[in-house]
């Protein structure tokens, strides 16, 4: 055995869980010679199991060797029952080969099972090795792809910012919706975890404008009626490219569903009042704020008292009446901050 491996092994924590006394002990003498160290062998049956198993007291077992007994139903019960504490590798051992308690084994989430009456002390070995690898080197994937993943928005978050460059009146129009987002979900009472996916989802409302002819994004006039039916695919495209990419996907109904309207009459699904999410409702409203209190190329900043009737307006039409309720105590209150400054 290589260096590395032996310690490694040593390293190693197993659990052998069997009713029949003579096999748990041959297990646990096997597995001690292959150089496993800290091989702990109850009765499947155990009260101080659960200790054992979970993350509780730190560490959990690295394996768990269970010895089933077909004819037993208590046993499997005993089985399920360690499944729910305990989401670590697992063996099985059986007294003989048999496909149908194998297949049931595996269903319950158990890597392999191994028949007693067959194997000897190589073979239990080999098959501890096996499970174990298996089980790091999938540990290791999906360690990995999540770490991919966030490279991937990242990527995602540099288009964003490249897409909002070519209009400099758009370029932080993104930013800016997520900070909006975040002050009008703290004020309905989110989560600080919920505010930061809200702020991402806000990140990526527009990313659909990628698929949009840039001769309509950019147009400084108002769009044709055909031309407003292609800007209405962008909350749609968005869904499509960026429902690939698992680390998005509970961001998606607020990516897809940030045009609907309180009334109904909105794109692209027509959802209406609390049809339509509370994050999609959320950056609507920061949305249209951001634009309306913003220069673009065709139009100057509104002025505060216009948003304020625009806002009061789209009460119950547009708007969920209760986020324009919080977005105009928002702009209060910036407002006499901004007196108090300069007071
Ligand atoms: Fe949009």
């Amino acid at each position: 055995m290589a260096a590395h491996e032996e310690v490694e092994r040593s390293e190693t924590e197993l659990v052998v869980l069997d009713d029949e006394s003579s096999w748990r002990e041959f297990q646990e003498r096997a597995l001690r010679r292959a150089g496993y160290r800290q091989v702990n062998a109850y009765a499947a049956v155990c009260s101080c199991l659960e200790e054992h198993l979970n993350h509780g007291r730190g560490r959990r077992a690295d394996l768990v060797v269970f010895g089933v007994q077909p004819r037993n139903e208590a046993n499997w019960n005993h089985l399920r029952a360690i499944r729910k504490i305990y989401d670590g590798p697992m063996l099985a051992t059986t007294e003989r080969h048999d496909d149908a308690v194998r297949e049931k084994v595996i269903d319950l989430g158990v890597a392999d099972c191994l028949p007693v009456g067959e194997f000897g002390e190589e073979a239990l070995e080999l098959k501890v090795d096996t499970v174990l690898a298996a089980y790091r080197i999938n540990a290791l994937i999906e360690e990995n792809d999540h770490r991919n993943q966030r490279l991937f928005v990242n990527i995602l978050t540099v288009m964003v910012k490249i897409l909002e460059s070519k209009d400099p009146y758009t370029r932080f129009h993104s930013h800016s919706v997520a900070l909006w987002s975040r002050m009008v979900g703290r004020k309905k009472g989110l989560s600080e975890e919920e505010l930061i996916r809200l702020g991402l989802a806000a990140v990526f409302h527009d990313f659909g404008k990628i698929g949009i002819p840039e001769e309509i994004l950019n147009k400084p006039a108002r769009l044709t009626d055909e031309e407003f039916e292609v800007m209405k695919q962008h909350p749609v495209i968005a869904r499509d490219l960026l429902s690939s990419i698992d680390l998005l996907h509970d961001l998606l109904p607020a990516i897809t569903h940030h045009h609907e309207r309180w009334d109904g009459r909105g794109y692209p699904a027509g959802l209406k009042t609390e049809e339509t999410p509370l994050w999609a409702r959320i950056i609507c409203i920061a949305d249209a704020y951001d634009t309306m209190a913003s220069r673009r190329t065709y139009k100057d900043p509104m002025p505060q008292e216009k948003v304020i009737a625009e806002l009061n307006k789209g009460k119950a039409t547009q708007f969920d009446p209760e986020l324009v309720d919080i977005m105009l105590e928002i702009l209060a209150e910036r407002d006499a901050e901004q007196q108090a400054k300069n007071a």
